[in-house]
């Protein structure tokens, strides 16, 4: 069966534009980690059950494994490389490593984006609403509870001058 045919499309990716060819069955997790190798967008079930490969889409969470690339296109894209700044991590990440939020780490970048776009919305979130937003997000590892802990952290710190 022949491919289909490539298409030229422009994405906006942590702030950098790339002009790029791509056949329209490429989901954004593969043009992420295969053709861009910004592999810190993490694949899991490849079925959108898991979270792992979540990214932000003008800053909402989004499974990148049920995305197309052209459907990213002229929106900006935010992955898990697109928050430390000069070398100091983004304070949701430093709050993570903190609290002892990661262990495996596989599930840490699609947690950290969502619950950045948790905490743009709602600084100071309860622990019902950090765990409604992180419902479509799985650790094995954690028990979550140190990551409710984190998220919750980060908010506060964000709040006291940032
Ligand atoms: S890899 Fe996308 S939701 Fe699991
Ligand atoms: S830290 Fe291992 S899956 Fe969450």
């Amino acid at each position: 069966m022949n491919k289909p045919a490539k298409r030229l499309i422009s994405l906006k990716i942590n702030g950098m534009e790339y002009e790029m060819a791509v056949r329209p069955n490429r989901t954004l997790l593969e043009v992420l980690r295969e053709d861009l190798m910004l592999t810190g967008t993490k694949e899991g079930c490849d079925d959108g059950s898991c979270g792992s490969c979540t990214v932000l889409l003008d800053g909402s969470p989004v499974r990148s494994c049920l995305l197309l690339a052209v459907e990213a296109e002229n929106r900006e894209v935010t992955t898990i490389e697109g928050l430390a700044e000069d070398e100091k991590l983004h304070p949701i990440q430093q709050a993570f490593v903190d609290h002892g939020a990661i262990q495996c780490g596989y599930c840490s970048p699609g947690m950290i984006l969502t619950a950045k776009a948790l905490l743009d919305e709602n600084p100071e979130p309860s622990e019902q609403d950090i765990l409604h937003a992180i419902s479509g997000n799985l650790c094995r590892c954690t028990g979550y509870n140190k990551i409710v802990t984190a998220i919750k952290a980060a908010g506060r710190n964000g709040k006291e001058g940032d």
